[in-house]
């Protein structure tokens, strides 16, 4: 009989990643050392990064026992828009780090599994040529940071290609410090440009413009597309962005890139759904890695969550095949999570799930 460590050692071998955390090491292992640590790193002492993850670990869950389990649904809608279950795709730059065909082969791994993508204004593909390829819905991130002639461009080129959603960024007035990426003095290489701003003179994306509470107002103006905020943490700031009309909010603290030392997102997350009140959809990411933290982050009030990082692994470690496959491992993780729970169907988890 074969021991339990061969059999690990041959699935390791045979590269058969059974959670999120093998396509993590097996990135690790494909990446270049220098954009493996712009991938994974936080700013400054990282205290917000690890602080995603440990919030999930200390929620514990209270499960209802003998529900019938037989059939678990988890289809859902975003913003009015079809997908197969709350687990989307968050913004995240220059996937063309993790794979030379970028996210053009990330677009198509997410399809696969029936879920939305968020694209990044800073893609290292054009995001036409997403689109073009795409086979599930789309969002467009909007950083407004270049300057406002060319986000203008870029929203008016994002709904011509079909992108249903404006997701703009308010959590990156300047960059956190990453201190990794200055230690390494992380450039990113020639292959990885910000394929969406080619045509624009570079001094002009140098330019540095930060967003206030007007430029919401001047997206919703532009655009007929719902306006999502990404990167909001409070509850003051949730009142707020449903007076400027905002579709939804994504309670994010950027992967714990930003502001080093603020709450965990899961933390941030009831104090906004309760301002909020069903007022528009309430999204989070931030340290998803299991099917039990979408559990928890529905629990707590999610429409739906996004995943970064994973993402980012899946496409380095396969291409293709490891994004479908990261989102494959997270869906079946959350049918099992829904099982053990005695939640079957979305409507059935609320709050009564979760002890804090
Ligand atoms: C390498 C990397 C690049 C990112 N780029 C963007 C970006 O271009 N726009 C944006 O709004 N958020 C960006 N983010 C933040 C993600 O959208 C998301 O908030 C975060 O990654 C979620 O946390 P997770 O990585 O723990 O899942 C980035 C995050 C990472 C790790």
């Amino acid at each position: 009989m074969r021991s339990p460590w061969t059999l690990l050692q041959k699935e390791y071998l045979a590269m058969l990643p059974i959670n999120v955390m093998d396509y993590e090491a097996l990135a690790r292992a494909h990446m270049d050392p220098g954009a493996w640590d712009y991938y994974q790193g936080g700013s400054e002492d990282e205290v917000t990064l690890r602080a995603n993850r440990s919030a999930f670990e200390r929620i514990r869950l209270r499960p209802r026992m003998l529900v019938d389990v037989n059939t678990i649904d988890m289809s859902t809608t975003v913003l009015g828009t079809a997908v197969s279950m709350p687990i989307l795709v968050a913004p995240t730059a220059f996937h063309g780090l993790a794979h030379p065909q970028g996210e053009c082969l990330t677009v198509q791994g997410v399809g696969q599994m029936g879920t939305l993508m968020t694209v990044s204004t800073v893609s290292t593909r054009r995001l036409e040529d997403i689109a073009h390829v795409a086979s599930g819905p789309l969002w467009f991130q909007l950083y407004v940071r270049h300057n406002l002639k060319a986000s203008e461009v870029l929203v008016r080129r994002a709904q011509a290609a079909g992108y249903l959603a404006i997701v703009l960024t308010v959590d990156t007035p300047v960059l956190g410090k990453r201190e990794r990426d200055v230690r390494n003095d992380f450039y990113m290489p020639s292959h990885a440009h910000s394929a969406n701003f080619s045509d624009v003179p570079k001094a002009r994306i140098l330019e540095v413009f930060i967003p206030t509470w007007q430029t919401v107002d001047w997206l919703r103006s532009l655009t007929s597309l719902p306006v999502l905020l990404k990167g909001i943490l409070t509850a003051e700031d949730a009142l707020l962005a449903l007076e400027h009309g905002v579709a939804g909010i994504v309670v994010s603290n950027h992967g714990g890139r930003q502001l080093d030392g603020v709450q965990a997102s899961i933390e941030a997350l009831p104090a906004v759904v309760e301002a909020v009140a069903g007022r528009c959809e309430v999204f989070l990411d931030g340290g998803i890695r299991r099917g039990t933290d979408v559990l928890k982050a529905l629990a707590l009030g999610a429409r739906a969550v996004l995943v970064g990082r994973p993402i980012l692994w899946g496409l380095a470690a396969n291409g293709q095949e490891g994004v479908r496959h990261v989102l494959e491992l997270l869906r079946a993780e959350l049918e099992r999570a829904m099982q053990l729970a005695g939640r079957p169907t979305l409507s059935s988890i609320d709050r009564t799930l979760v002890k804090l």
